[in-house]
């Protein structure tokens, strides 16, 4: 099926909100026939699609396959603009990669990229990213703010307060944020943020916020057992990675807009809130050495205030974090 005639049926069907629609109704929508449509209909059944069919009511939509294909994440997308442009692949190595390979290129602000699989996903610090196949959430979203670079970091803490209220509103869990950019649940890590830019010393050009997570993900490696986990384990049931990935961005897209005009104070408030590390004792593992102290909050810009034994502040641009 073409793809323009797919997001057409998708989008009638998004509308209708699970009711039914006529197959009269669609062929005029498309512009084709009763029998023409029957064909499409059924090309979405063998994408993985359930629908149902009923004489003199028409067709709807009961079950949508759980992949994170363009069309999954297009219908029933609440965004204005992040999001309306996707390129998702079945595998590749990093969609960061791939996204600094758009940024090089026009591209539409908001644009994703999101991939079932990635064969060397990359966390901070250039560590290793496990992304296995159709587990978890592999994406990265493209923005071009008219900012200064030194305002780049604030994009993680925006990120993770979009995450942490999408994972709240989809799945009814209660995640934390441990600074810079972890969000875990019970102790244990369930997302990665990692924020890129391309700019110059005075602007930025393009940021490439990197959004890992896991979502259905059974089991984890021996080496990941004891730090990691997914939302399908703290839940007890599969979670729907196509309405997460909604969810992310409409949250996302409205701190974005709301940061752009009224700045981040009321973000780091939420950011706050959901924060686990800050009034507590902590371990900060630097570049440059390791302090402990009381975490005691973020600036302005998303640095860590960390007050030591001696009674000094230090400003921490980044480090691990042990609680
Ligand atoms: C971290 O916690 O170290 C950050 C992890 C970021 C992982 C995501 S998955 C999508 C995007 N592509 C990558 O290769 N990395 C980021």
């Amino acid at each position: 099926m073409q793809s323009s005639v797919k997001q057409q049926l998708l989008e009638a069907f998004s509308k209708a909100d699970g009711e039914f629609v006529s197959g009269q109704a669609l062929a005029e929508i498309l512009g084709c026939s009763r029998t023409a449509i029957w064909k499409h209909i059924e090309s979405l059944r063998q994408e993985g699609f359930e629908l149902e069919a009923v004489r003199k009511k028409g067709y709807r939509i009961l079950t949508k396959p759980d992949k994170v294909t363009e069309n999954e994440i297009l219908i029933g997308l609440q965004t204005e603009w992040l999001g309306k442009e996707i390129l998702a692949l079945d595998s590749t190595p990093s969609t960061q990669k791939e996204a600094h390979r758009l940024a090089q290129e026009p591209f539409k602000e908001g644009t994703i990229v999101i991939a079932e699989e990635q064969t060397a996903g990359r966390g901070r610090m250039t560590r290793a990213w496990h992304s296995p196949k159709y587990t978890g959430i592999w994406m990265s979203v493209l923005l071009r703010p008219s900012l200064p670079p030194y305002k780049a970091p604030q994009f993680t803490l925006i990120t993770a307060v979009a995450i942490v209220e999408a994972i709240m509103e989809v799945t009814g869990l209660q995640p934390e944020i441990k600074w810079p950019n972890d969000i875990l649940l019970n102790g244990k890590k369930i997302t990665g943020i990692l924020t890129e830019l391309q700019a110059d010393a005075d602007q930025i050009h393009s940021i490439i916020i990197g959004i890992g997570i896991n979502v259905n993900q059974k089991e984890f490696p021996d080496e990941l057992k004891e730090i990691a986990t997914s939302l399908a384990i703290e839940k007890g049931e599969a979670v729907s990675r196509s309405q997460l990935v909604q969810e992310i961005l409409k949250k996302l897209e409205g701190y974005y807009e709301e940061y752009m005009k009224e700045g981040f104070a009321n973000i780091k408030k939420c950011w706050e809130k959901y924060a686990l590390s800050i009034g507590k004792k902590i371990t900060a593992r630097t570049v440059t050495g390791t302090l402990h102290g009381k975490a005691l909050g973020i600036t302005e810009e998303g640095v860590l205030k960390l007050l030591d034994e001696e009674g000094t502040i230090h400003d921490i641009y980044s480090a691990d974090i042990e609680i």
